[in-house]
């Protein structure tokens, strides 16, 4: 990124993006810190070295870095640490993405709270303006955050209980009143179909799921297998002119296999609905970030 496109989202409300990607590792500035996401010593050496040309042209100096090494196995995932700056100040912190805030905890684990990938994804469900949204594998809930700040009622489901408290509190960040949000730690593929479409029929859904997870029951979940079984239940809670997010970190599905997929699905249920892909980002060079998908039920 160059010091004009940053500045460009600094005047547009955003103090969290991508500075820098490469192929080892990325760069990321979250408010007054750096997080530095390396595969291998020499790539963070690299990173670092980029991270200081950068700064030097920019004239804006991160107050801390962090860097998190990025294993090859999920189980060996651990958080960030302190590279430099002073250790005393707080792990935790508030950053901002068109001016609406979201709660950052450095010391959380692998994943500090915020994707920033999804900028774009946000920032269209929040122009949606949908009156009742459900946000699946909502993490800390940011998805419900821009719906919510849109007048929208939420429902956000995630096996993490630790994570829908983060969501809780990323809401309270933004005045927003608890009343019409409701928080579910449950498994997303055993709750859809249990909801009754009489009672519970949305506007607009989030699936964004990890490529891998073991849900309740020790019930294994893989992107690529069970996609559709996915779409499937979230369509059966779909109003007319629902819009549905599909995004997916998985390599192997570009938005084009996830759109051939939700074409089958959409088939199988006799729906129509056009495909709008995800909008690239500044400050994601492609074949980064996750690929994307929103399907505009008619
Ligand atoms: C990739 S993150 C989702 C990111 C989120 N959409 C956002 O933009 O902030 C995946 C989330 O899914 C949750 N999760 C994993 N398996 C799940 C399951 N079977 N049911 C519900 N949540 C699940 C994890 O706890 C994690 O918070």
């Amino acid at each position: 990124m160059t010091p004009d496109q940053c500045k460009k989202l600094e005047e547009a409300g955003t103090t969290a993006h991508r500075l820098g990607s490469g192929p080892n590792g990325w760069v990321e500035r979250l408010g007054d810190v750096v997080n530095i996401s390396y595969k291998s010593e020499t790539a963070l050496e690299e990173l670092l070295a980029g991270l200081a040309e950068q700064t030097a042209a920019s004239g804006w100096k991160p107050e801390r870095i962090f860097t998190r090494f990025l294993p090859l196995k999920n189980a060996d995932r651990i958080a960030p640490v302190l590279h430099s700056g002073d250790a005393s100040l707080p792990w935790t912190l508030v950053v901002t993405e068109g001016g609406v805030r979201y709660g950052i905890d450095m010391a959380a684990g692998y994943s500090h709270g915020l994707f920033l990938d999804q900028r774009k994804n946000r920032a269209r469900l929040r122009m949606l303006k949908p009156k009742r949204v459900l946000n699946t594998f909502a993490h800390t809930c940011s998805f419900s955050v821009v719906a919510a700040l849109g007048g929208a009622e939420t429902l956000s489901v995630d096996l993490s209980r630790k994570w829908l408290d983060r969501g809780r509190q990323n809401l309270l960040l933004n005045d927003i009143p608890d009343t019409g949000h409701r928080f579910l730690a449950e498994d997303t593929l055993e709750l859809l179909p249990k909801l009754d479409p009489r009672k519970e029929r949305f506007d607009a859904i989030i699936l964004d799921p990890p490529t891998f997870s073991r849900g309740k029951n020790n019930r294994r979940w893989q992107v690529e297998n069970d996609f559709e079984q996915l779409l499937n239940a979230a369509l059966e809670l779909a109003m007319p002119k629902c819009a549905i997010l599909i995004s997916t970190n998985c390599t192997k599905l570009d938005a084009a296999s996830l759109e051939r997929r939700a074409r089958r699905c959409a088939k199988e249920q006799r729906l129509v609905a056009d495909y709008v892909h995800g909008q690239s980002q500044i400050d994601f060079p492609p074949g980064h970030g996750s690929s994307t998908l929103w399907m505009m039920v008619r």
